[in-house]
């Protein structure tokens, strides 16, 4: 029996590692086993190596499921999709802080177009990159493997800016909550959840096992 100091609020399975034939099926499975939003990994080919999904899908994602989808670019130029990502139904919008020119400017662009705006971190980039735009995200996406692939090894490296954040947010009285992408299961989890991360992104433990006990699992109970 696991456990733990506290509970991670928001479990977000990462439909990177569903079955794509079959997606509204695994989408309702996840939902029906209390998953809190959706995480969407979307990729162009460019920012990272792999392709993924575009606006077209993900509306139609939206329209077979009541969970929020937290949408994650892994994209070179975000601030050109934004607009589609949010209309087609993102409700966070998360991009890469060293995918694009005027964070600021993006930023201000997804809050006005009525979404919640969020900054992701690979592991190379450090916390100062995005410290200017802490007071106005409501997300910080910390990746814990190299972005592009479901199925790859935690970072343990990784969790100290998952602290690191969440003092920063304790001192300042920033209202964003952290997330962390990449290996998450249950023992990773329980790292993270301790560090102070809010939203565990989990794909592969999640899609490769029964998804209610794995959710039941990050649940921690
Ligand atoms: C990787 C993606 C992740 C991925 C996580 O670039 O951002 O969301 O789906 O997959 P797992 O949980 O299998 O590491
Ligand atoms: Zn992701």
């Amino acid at each position: 029996m696991l456990k733990f100091k506290k509970s991670p609020k928001y479990i977000s399975p990462s439909i990177l590692s569903a079955n794509f034939a079959d997606l509204q099926t695994d989408i309702k499975n996840v939902e029906t086993a209390g998953a809190d939003m959706l995480h969407i990994d979307v990729m162009d080919g460019h920012f990272v190596p792999n392709i993924t999904i575009g606006p077209v899908v993900l509306n139609s994602i939206k329209n077979v499921t009541k969970l929020p989808l937290d949408t994650h670019l892994m994209i070179t130029d975000p601030d050109k999709y934004a607009e589609a990502f949010i209309k087609a139904g993102s409700q966070y919008l998360t991009f890469h802080i060293e995918a694009c020119k005027s964070p600021g400017a993006l930023i201000e662009k997804i809050k006005n177009l009525g979404a919640k705006p969020g900054l992701s971190l690979r592991p190379g980039t450090h916390i100062k990159d995005i410290i200017p735009f802490l007071p106005e995200i409501d997300l910080v996406l910390v990746m814990t493997v190299e972005p592009g692939f479901g199925g790859q090894s935690f970072m343990a490296d990784q969790v100290n800016k998952i602290k690191e954040l969440d003092a920063l947010r304790k001192t300042h009285g920033f209202k964003f909550l952290i997330s962390v992408d990449g290996g998450i299961n249950a023992e990773t989890a329980k790292v993270c959840v301790e560090a102070g991360a809010d939203i565990l992104v989990a794909g592969s433990y999640v899609f490769g096992n029964n998804p209610a006990s794995a959710i039941k699992n990050l649940r921690m109970l």
